[in-house]
């Protein structure tokens, strides 16, 4: 009697710290194994085992056991109704083997149990809803006549419907997880442009903006210094939109002398001015149905900026020495490295104009305040000169330090002419730092008080390009390496500083 009651409280523990268990987490091969060292603790059962049937291969497969080693759970698989294992799941009802040993249907396949007689083997369905989705099974070890094997079944059977709880919350997880990762990816490919490369948040907010505003007829107006990509954005915004197969026209007011910009912009009429001997059209007329970028509109003379306007406003404007109105559907997009702001209020550029340019401002980034983008143009303007000059030359980790470093005040411009440079020069196959041009081999004054801060800025780029590289190669180390130009051992050392492992998916 009494000894019935101590193992009641048993069981009840040991329903308790099962349902604790399972409570825990969602790491379900951990919780698994710990239930079944549960079930082997409290109640005096061996080789307690979780078997779930994998969608995919409609095999069953150990996910967790208590007393196998590695081995046996790797040969521990079974089809649908093979074994006793596999015609538990496919009957959905419950087995048990009184003596191992005089059971022909037993397989043990684990190969676990070399002394088979003594023991009992018990094996329950793990059921949701009335639909089998595993097995779990354990040996029990009759030193004790007085317990029956009835008692053991009903505590199995009440631990298998936790654990199928359990595995169906699991599943749901898991779903939701993937879910999410995907919707991370499809967010991270939709603000993608063909060959402009910016994974940084700054350039992200760019695509973002060119993916909002290339449907629509609004000005557009780029503000970025020199070689930041401006006219790159600009060709995009225009191949985006509807007017793709309409010309698109650039015109750089700062390059020409400014008696002539009016007739370049505009056109003239025969006999307008001494040499004007025929009609010609203007680039706003040139570029009917399509785009025109106005670069340095900065620089746009204040006696013709109400043309511009006037054309804004209306669509609308006669060609030099013309009386006839011409009408264009022209999409005005302008990019300018200066502040047109301070232009205005120094009365170098007309306000109303200003606000008309104004409407969609995108603000192109320098280099130095995305560099985690640099390594990747620099493997994109190196894949791209090694391909046009039939050569395979890699930049060395410590070149590609100095290169992050280095302030680029030319931008990208700067950075694909550097490039280009050293894989026409370079007389060898991966580039060193003295293989660099001296200026972005030394840092700059306040590079060196900066150093530390720079340390671990330089961290921060290794680390995303790593995952990057990791996440584009299917975290393949050896490929990634490549792509960054580490050896697999040297980027197993950095992701071990980084603390980066290789996701576990069951
Ligand atoms: N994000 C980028 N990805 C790939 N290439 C780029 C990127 N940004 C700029 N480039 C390249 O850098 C060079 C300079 O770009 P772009 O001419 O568009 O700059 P910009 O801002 O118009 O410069 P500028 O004011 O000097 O005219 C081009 O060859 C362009 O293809
Ligand atoms: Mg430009």
């Amino acid at each position: 009697m009494a000894q019935s009651l101590a193992r009641e409280n048993r069981i009840l523990s040991a329903l308790l710290e099962v349902s604790k268990v399972l409570n825990s987490s969602f790491d379900l091969e951990k919780n698994l194994s710990k239930t079944m060292r549960v079930i082997g603790d409290f109640l005096e059962m061996e080789r307690g085992s979780v078997f779930l049937l994998d969608q995919n291969s409609h095999e069953l497969k150990i996910v967790a056991a208590h007393g196998l080693t590695k081995e046996q759970i790797e040969r521990g698989k079974y089809k649908i109704g093979e074994g006793i294992v596999g015609k538990v799941l496919e009957k959905g009802s419950t087995v048990v083997i009184p003596n191992v040993g005089e059971e022909p249907l037993f397989l043990n396949k684990t190969g676990s149990r070399i002394k088979k007689s003594g023991i009992s083997f018990l094996c329950v369905p793990i059921k949701f809803k009335e639909e089998s989705i595993g097995v779990l099974s354990a040996d029990r070890i009759f030193k004790d006549k007085a317990i029956t094997v009835d008692e053991d079944i009903r505590v199995l059977e009440i631990i298998s419907s936790i654990i199928a709880q359990y595995v169906i919350l699991w599943k749901h997880y898991r779903e939701s997880e993937q879910e999410r990762e995907n919707l991370k990816i499809q967010l991270k490919g939709r603000y993608s442009l063909p060959n402009i490369i910016g994974t940084s948040d700054k350039m992200q907010e760019v695509f973002e903006a060119v993916h909002r505003v290339a449907d629509s007829k609004a000005t557009v107006i780029l503000y970025g210094e020199s070689g930041t990509g401006k006219e790159l954005i600009a060709k995009a915004i225009h191949y985006m939109s509807q007017r793709a197969k309409r010309p698109f026209i650039k015109f750089n007011c700062a390059s020409i002398p400014e008696g002539l910009l009016e007739s370049e912009l505009f056109g003239h009429e025969k006999g307008a001015f001494t040499g004007a001997i025929s009609a010609r059209k203007g680039r706003f007329e040139l570029a009917d149905g399509g785009t025109i970028l106005l670069d340095e509109v900065g620089d746009l003379p204040v006696n013709l900026q109400p043309k511009i306007l006037r054309v804004l406003q209306e669509r609308e404007f006669e060609r030099v020495g013309g009386e006839r109105t011409i009408k264009v559907d022209v999409r005005l997009i302008a990019a300018t490295s200066r502040n047109l702001e301070d232009l205005v209020s120094k009365g170098k550029f007309r306000e109303d104009l200003f606000y008309r340019l104004n409407v969609v401002p995108i603000f192109m980034p320098a280099l130095r305040e995305r560099k985690e983008d640099i390594p990747l143009l620099l493997e994109f303007f190196l894949r791209h000169f090694n391909e046009e000059n039939k050569r395979n030359i890699s930049i060395s980790p410590d070149a590609l330090r100095n290169l992050v470093d280095y302030n680029w005040p030319g931008n990208v411009r700067e950075l694909e002419n550097t490039i280009e440079r050293l894989v026409v020069m370079s007389g060898r196959d991966i580039m060193k730092p003295s293989d660099l041009p001296i200026n972005i081999k030394l840092p700059s004054p306040e590079g060196i008080l900066q150093k530390e801060s720079l340390r671990a800025g330089i961290e921060d780029i290794e680390k995303s390009s790593i995952l990057d590289a990791l996440e584009r190669t299917g975290w393949i180390q050896a490929k990634a390496a490549r792509i960054i130009g580490l050896t697999p051992r040297q980027i197993g050392y950095k992701m071990k500083k980084y603390g980066m492992t290789v996701k576990n998916i069951f």
